[in-house]
């Protein structure tokens, strides 16, 4: 497909399936005039996150990198009745917005905001693992850290997701570090045998990996 046709059908899945309800957009405007970096996932990568936790039927999700909870009330409100979120960020400004949306939004009594570097935070939650659903969506550098995490924490059945698995298509020419970064995780996740895994073509390129053995 040319890369015209691509984009004219992605943006027909966003306006047919993915707009923004009146909660979003106010969370998407906070984000902006608080001052927090604008990274949210896209609303259609919103939807695909969305989608995946109800399919899988993830009921406990670990999330790593909230910043102000867009992700997060995509997750939550996929969840079942009984469903929890944790969700794990390292400013303590984005935690505290992140509350306040959830709050917002009517979600506060599904998730929990856990403030620390996700590397710090993460060895707290063994203890109540296996988990059925991760989402990273944090440091670069850290991502094959946090799949590490994913690989003896979540459930067999249990799925890994990442955002920015394309990183913009520096993927194609690393150069920072952070690049790097992003292509040995890309690697990880196809070579690991305990998952099952791809990147899915949306957004920024949405990495999803299924928990084999
Ligand atoms: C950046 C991080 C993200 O998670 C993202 O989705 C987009 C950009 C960044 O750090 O630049
Ligand atoms: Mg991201």
């Amino acid at each position: 497909m040319s890369q015209e046709l691509s984009q004219r059908c992605q943006e027909y899945v966003s306006q047919l399936f993915a707009r923004e309800d009146a909660i979003l957009s106010y969370v998407r405007q906070q984000t902006a005039e608080r001052g927090l970096p604008q990274i949210s996932l896209a609303p259609n990568e919103g939807k695909l996150l969305g989608l995946l936790v109800r399919l899988s039927g993830a009921a406990r999700v670990v999330e790593v990198g909230t910043l102000a909870g867009y992700s997060g009330i995509c997750i939550a409100r996929a969840l079942p009745d009984h469903g929890k979120l944790i969700t794990i960020e390292l400013s303590s400004l984005h935690a505290e917005v992140a509350r306040s949306h959830f709050e917002y939004a009517g979600l506060a009594d599904k998730v929990t905001v856990m403030q620390g570097a996700g590397v710090q935070v993460l060895p707290k939650l063994t203890k109540d693992a296996p988990y059925d659903l991760m989402f990273i969506d944090a440091d670069k550098g850290n991502y094959h850290n946090y799949l590490a995490w994913a690989a003896d924490n979540l459930k067999v059945g249990g799925a890994v997701v990442a955002d920015n698995a394309f990183w913009g298509g520096n993927i194609f020419d690393p150069k920072s570090e952070d690049d790097h970064a992003m292509v040995a995780f890309n690697r990880a996740l196809a070579d690991h045998a305990g998952f099952d895994s791809t990147i899915i073509e949306v957004g920024d390129g949405i990495a999803v990996g299924v928990k084999t053995v």
